[in-house]
């Protein structure tokens, strides 16, 4: 019969290792293997689910190409469908459904599969938008990758629900680290991208500032070279203005003193004249000249004398008063010509002083603006760095989570499906560090409080190692011990491993009063070597773990050893205080582990 084997995969990929039917119920898929364990590559882990089909793989998608694409080397054989399901004939291995078909066509995969149960039937889910309602004939066998195909593998008879489902898929997701990884590497991308961005906006803000700056150094120098071209010119002017005043003045001078000379000279000839007249007049008085003749002649040169002086006063009046006027109009046009220079110079000024405003302003704009965008790529690069730190660190968490299941599964042999550990499971480094625990202190008795995926560990130890020893999980949860019962039958373990219902119920033991497990379910307990307590659940009360010792320690080997779980918690923490004083001459370890842990020991 064929089955799906849910297991190691031998190193070097997945070789026909014939699958082991475990009843008839569960009859599954030929010839796939699922290894939980992780792939082995040449001594590399990449750490996924996968799924290898041999024989011929039929796709049916909405998006062959891509789908086909992601395939890769998972399958031998990879046919696209035009919607056809053809038959088998010893040559078609299975079906995979991608993309949103319709309903018929999943209806008649679905029908075929259940008339011939060696075809293997995977979904797609990332692209099948979560519903499997179609699928209701079939059960969810396991979820995998085929590839780079996110898919779920169902089968006839199988177990489980789509709600199961979904939780396998959302675990998976979230595990898988090269996605994680890969989400990462995009975010970091993103962030880096953005920062860039914003370099490269403050180096063209910089630029820019730069530009503003030649620009207003430029505008200083042209404006200072201004001012003393200005202040030459000015100088200049003043220089000729003053020299053509002085040339007016000493022109003035000139003239009043040619103007005074001339009446000087009227004066002196009509002198002159006088003195003439009256020695003509002396001699004709003296000598016999007509008187007549000399009165006349004296009288034409008195007159003569006073038109001469007054020609000459008159004459030096007119040219003192052209000049006066030429020296006013030179003045005149001086301070007019000084007026307007003025107003020129103020408007430059001012234009000037406008320009250099209107600059400073844009360059504390833009100081403004640089140091705002240094401050943001700043903060962003803080930012991403706390980021790419955090997810760091998570990422070492997670890969020492992987590292411990991978050492778990390289050390016990696993047959079958392994519920899934960590979230209220037990964490892959607590089960590695209590398996570790077994097998270098070789208890003849371990008892846990709160059954589950450790009790599974345990029991795949003691079998494996053929320990002198058994594992009896105390379960207040009906549901749940069923649920590891099941497990444990799956891997054939009843022998070695019990789960005992022991419903909570009140104690009154050390000074504390609540709920714990049934004490009628330790009676046959005796000699214990290890004590896991991993329940019950914090939900039953303030320090609902704390009765596992005194409850216990009656019934310890000398040599034992007790294993606190979730020491992540105030409250766990309070308990593992209080038990010190409950436990003289036990040493004391605390665990960094993902939940964090302590051990007590003795012997
Ligand atoms: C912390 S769990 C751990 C049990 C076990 N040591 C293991 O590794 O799986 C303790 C108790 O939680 C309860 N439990 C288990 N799975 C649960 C779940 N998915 N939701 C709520 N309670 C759960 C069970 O009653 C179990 O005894």
């Amino acid at each position: 019969m064929a089955s799906v084997v849910l297991g190691h995969s031998s190193p070097g990929g997945f070789r026909g290792r014939a699958g082991q039917a475990r009843g008839g119920a569960r009859a599954m898929l030929s010839e796939a293997r699922m290894s939980l364990a992780g792939r082995r590559r040449g001594g590399h882990v990449d750490g996924r689910y996968d799924i290898h089909v041999r024989g011929q793989l039929v796709v049916v998608s909405t998006q062959p190409g891509a789908t086909v694409g992601e395939l890769r080397d998972s399958c031998d054989d990879v046919v696209v469908s035009d919607g056809e399901l053809p038959r088998s004939a010893g040559v078609v291995s299975g079906f995979l459904l991608s993309g949103s078909l319709p309903a018929d066509l999943v209806r008649l995969a679905v029908a075929r599969v259940a008339e011939e149960p060696q075809l293997q039937l995977f979904v797609d889910l990332g692209r099948l938008d979560g519903d499997l309602s179609s699928y209701a004939p079939l059960g969810v066998d396991g979820v995998g990758w085929l590839g780079d195909v996110p898919v779920v593998a169902m089968s006839v008879g199988s177990t489980r629900t789509a709600g199961e489902v979904d939780d396998l898929w959302a675990r998976l997701l979230m595990n898988d680290p090269r996605r994680a990884v890969g989400r990462e590497r995009e975010d970091v991308t993103r962030l880096r991208s953005v920062v860039a961005d914003l370099r490269n906006s403050l180096e063209v803000k910089n630029e820019r500032l730069a530009a503003q700056r030649e620009r207003a150094q430029r505008v200083r120098a042209r404006l200072k070279n201004e001012k003393a071209a200005r202040a030459k010119a000015e100088r200049r002017r003043e220089a000729v203005e003053r020299s053509r005043v002085a040339r007016v003045s000493r022109a003035s001078s000139a003239m009043v003193r040619r103007l005074g000379g001339r009446p000087v000279v009227a004066v002196a000839g009509a002198a002159a004249f006088v003195v003439v007249a009256v020695a003509v007049g002396w001699l004709a008085a003296a000598g016999g000249i007509g008187a007549g003749i000399v009165a006349a002649c004296a009288f034409v040169g008195a007159v003569a004398s006073l038109a001469l002086v007054l020609w000459a006063v008159r004459r030096a009046a007119s040219v003192a008063q052209g000049q006066r006027h030429a020296v006013r109009k030179a003045l005149e046009m001086l301070a007019e010509r000084h007026a307007e220079l003025t107003e020129d110079l103020e408007s430059e000024r001012t234009r000037h002083a406008e320009e250099w405003q209107e600059l400073q302003v844009s360059v504390r704009r833009l100081e403004v603006g640089q140091s705002r965008t240094a401050t943001a790529v700043r903060a962003l690069e803080t930012g991403l760095n706390r980021d790419v730190s955090r997810r760091t660190v998570e990422n070492s968490a997670q890969l020492a989570q992987i590292q411990s299941a991978i050492h778990l599964f390289s050390l016990l042999p696993v047959e079958g499906r392994v519920p899934a550990m960590g979230g209220w499971a037990a964490s892959p480094d607590l089960v590695e560090v209590v398996v570790d625990e077994l097998l270098s202190r070789r208890p003849s008795l371990i008892v846990e409080c709160g059954s589950g995926v450790s009790t599974l560990w345990f029991g795949l130890a003691i079998r494996h190692f053929g320990l002198d020893c058994k594992v009896v999980a105390l379960e207040h949860h009906e549901g749940f011990g069923e649920q590891t019962r099941a497990v444990l039958a799956r891997h054939g373990l009843g022998d070695v491993a019990e789960v005992r219902d022991a419903p909570l119920t009140e104690v009154d033991v050390a000074g504390y009063r609540g709920r714990w497990y049934d004490p009628a379910a330790l009676e046959t307990l005796s000699d214990v070597g290890l004590l896991l307590v991993d329940g019950p659940p914090a939900a039953t009360g303030v320090h609902a773990r704390f009765p596992a010792v005194p409850m216990m320690r009656d019934r310890f080997a000398d040599r034992v050893s007790v294993v606190l779980d979730d020491m992540i918690r105030n409250d766990e923490q309070e308990v593992a205080r209080m038990w010190e004083e409950l436990l003289p001459g036990f040493s004391r370890e605390d665990l960094r582990l993902q939940k964090r842990a302590t051990i007590f020991r003795r012997g």
